[in-house]
């Protein structure tokens, strides 16, 4: 039952429940406008201290497509977060106003934080730090299992900033909880997956995982391919950035190597480490997986009202 539950990270759902969001998920793909009135009269809270446009503008489209209406912020100085009021006194009030909240921010842990103040209203993590995005882990999983039918015993790449790359972190967290999963971890040395992730969640599950700083040998054996942006807004240097930035790009070239159900997906936004060519490709995946991100987070938020 997910009813009144908060999504902050993976770890805060169970596999069965896991399944329980994502069998809805795909009732909704099929047929989205049977759930068009389904959030009448119900209002999700926006609260971004972050920018965004995928998120933010895909709960919204979420909540608007079942039927409900939406509140929020997506520049903080536009609200009372300006004068200095606390993420504590924020979340009280909006749950005065809302039946469910989204929010974004650049501390990491500030959403766990924030459900220390609510009483009932649920809260999804939407983003904090370098740390997790579990509802970008759920649109990349029900894309896995629209393009393949299922998540475990395949092969999954990722490539660029493993350090600071928070969809990574969260995607590679929800994948521990499954069997035959092989990773294939490709970075510049200096952003590599954390410690963290490497003992608690790779090792402890006994998962297979290579480290490589090349994508090309690994490509064709690749279920899927999940590239990402060097996240220059966690640098301290500007210069390491500059000169981290275009390690990895995946072109035409590159995806010679790719096999022919070899998918690219990215979480967006995407900066240099696609080139546009690779949109023709049919493999490439990534803006139907934006797309997705819509209808799984309309499931979430049935699910976590209790409505379904
Ligand atoms: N994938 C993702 O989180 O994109 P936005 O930053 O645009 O929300």
């Amino acid at each position: 039952m997910l009813i009144g539950k908060h999504l902050i990270d993976p770890s805060d759902f169970t596999r069965e429940e896991f399944r329980e969001l994502f069998d809805l998920a795909h009732q909704v793909v099929k047929n989205p406008e049977d759930f068009r009135k389904s959030c009448e009269g119900k209002i999700l809270a926006t609260l971004f201290y972050e920018p965004s446009t995928r998120t933010r503008f895909s709960f919204e489209a979420a909540m608007l497509r079942l039927g409900g209406s939406i509140i929020g912020f997506s520049e903080p100085n536009s609200s009372s977060v300006a004068k200095g009021e606390s993420i504590a006194d924020t979340i009280r009030t909006i749950e005065c106003y809302a039946d469910i909240a989204v929010m974004r921010h650049p501390k990491e842990g500030a959403p766990r934080v924030a459900t220390q103040w609510l009483s009932a209203m649920p809260l999804i993590n939407a983003g904090d730090g370098g740390h997790q995005h579990p509802t970008q882990t759920l649109t990349d999983i029900l894309t896995v299992e629209l393009l393949k039918g299922s998540v475990e015993n395949r092969v999954y790449g990722f490539c660029g900033d493993l350090k600071f790359g928070r969809t990574v972190h969260s995607f590679i967290k929800f994948l521990s909880n499954y069997e035959g999963i092989k990773l294939v971890l490709i970075s510049p040395e200096e952003l590599r997956v954390p410690e963290y992730i490497r003992e608690e969640v790779i090792k402890k599950n006994n998962i297979s995982c290579i480290e490589a700083d090349k994508m090309e040998p690994y490509m064709k054996e690749m279920d899927f391919l999940y590239m990402t942006r060097v996240q220059r807004e966690r640098f301290f240097n500007e210069e390491d950035y500059i000169r981290l930035k275009d390690r990895f790009i995946l072109d035409k070239e590159k995806m010679k190597y790719a096999g022919k159900e070899t998918y690219i997906l990215h979480p967006l936004p995407r900066v240099n480490e696609i080139s546009i060519e690779v949109d023709q490709d049919p493999r490439a995946q990534y803006f139907q997986q934006a797309k997705n991100g819509m209808y799984v987070r309309m499931a979430l938020i049935l699910k976590l009202l209790g409505i379904y």
